[in-house]
């Protein structure tokens, strides 16, 4: 029984303690917050002990893995610390918003030989899951082109803007890891266009939040995303891949499959399920059981920190070329 520590209490630390509580190969120790009353809230819903000192819970010698749900820019320092205490982690995206910081934890969780995964969850999501096999066992032939759109249905408070990093870096940066996973190959040209159309305040500090990459790889695959920070019909979430022997779509989900028909219109459906704990809570169910596999096999992660820094090169190159209108090489 792998003993588990959750770091962070806010919205994805919530999702992972309750899941950690829930999944048979481990047992929730404790989750730290430096908020004590979040600590505390979260301890209570889910059975364990709280803590407000994540340093004292990286220590105890009765915890074998954490997983790190804390604000971005504390990634780094508590990864580290817990693999020099030979913790297995497993760290929400991005690890850092600064590319030199994450190649320093790369190697020198390298050099630990650290067990380090990094939280990617869309790959775990049924649906983006079967995708992937479906290519991986050449039911479309040869990948040709991949189209990912992802819109939000709101933007976050604006005093997340700042300290988000950039759209690219916050939002697309789970579509760069989608695109190559899908691509099955790493792009080497990106072009990026972006956009302040849902609120100028946005673009006062800094950002975009309406934005269109495309991207073509070595042998001359392609990929397009787009993304959106505001869609008024919902969390749009599809993922659409061509190849030599037909496509594969992965449309967008809805709470049951009702269909509705009146004297006005037919085919009525449900709202899409709203935003990304609702989308994808079978995807960080199965995100948490793949790491714990990985702990209880002695298995490579299914995800590494060098995942996580060649989407963020990725994001990087992306902004580049936004802001200088040219196409950028990887
Ligand atoms: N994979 C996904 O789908 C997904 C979704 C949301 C957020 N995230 C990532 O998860 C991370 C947290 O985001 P969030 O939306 O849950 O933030 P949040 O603000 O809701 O929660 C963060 C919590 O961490 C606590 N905290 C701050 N510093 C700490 C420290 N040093 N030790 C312990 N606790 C500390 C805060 O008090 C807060 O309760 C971010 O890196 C974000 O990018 C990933």
């Amino acid at each position: 029984m792998i003993r588990i520590a959750v770091l962070g209490a806010g919205r994805i630390g919530r999702i992972h303690a309750a899941n950690a509580a829930a999944n048979p190969r481990c047992r929730l120790v404790a989750v730290a917050d430096v908020l004590a009353e979040a600590a505390a809230r979260l301890a209570k819903s889910t059975g364990c002990e709280a803590a407000s000192d994540p340093a004292a819970t990286l220590a105890r010698t009765d915890v074998d893995a954490v997983v790190i749900g804390t604000p971005t820019d504390t990634h780094v320092a508590l990864l580290l610390e817990a693999a020099r205490r030979g913790k297995s982690v497993l760290c929400e995206k991005p690890v850092d918003l600064d590319i030199r910081k994450v190649e320093e934890a790369a190697s020198e969780a390298a050099r630990l030989g650290a067990k380090v995964m990094v939280a990617f969850n869309r790959r775990f999501d049924p649906g983006m899951a079967a995708v992937h096999r479906a290519i991986g066992e050449g039911a479309i032939g040869t990948v040709r082109q991949v189209v990912i759109s992802s819109r939000d249905p709101a933007p976050p408070p604006l005093s997340y803007i700042p300290s988000s990093g950039g759209i690219f870096r916050d939002m697309t940066i789970h579509d760069f890891d989608m695109a190559r996973w899908l691509l099955g190959e790493e792009p080497r040209e990106i072009s990026a266009t972006a956009s302040t159309l849902v609120d100028p305040a946005i673009g006062t500090a800094g950002d975009f939040d309406t934005l269109m990459v495309t991207m073509r790889t070595a042998s001359g695959r392609q990929c397009h995303i787009n993304n959106c920070r505001q869609a008024a019909y919902g969390y749009d979430q599809r993922i659409e891949v061509f190849g030599s022997g037909g496509m594969l779509l992965n449309d967008n989900l809805r709470p049951s499959t009702l269909r509705r028909y009146d004297a006005h219109a037919t085919e009525i459906r449900e709202p899409l399920l709203n935003f990304f704990l609702e989308r994808y809570a079978e995807a960080y169910r199965l995100e948490l059981d793949a790491f714990l596999a990985a702990i209880e096999g002695g298995t490579e992660m299914p995800l590494t920190i060098e995942d996580g820094r060649r989407a963020l090169m990725l994001a990087d190159a992306a902004l580049e070329s936004a802001r200088s209108g040219r196409v950028v090489t990887v």
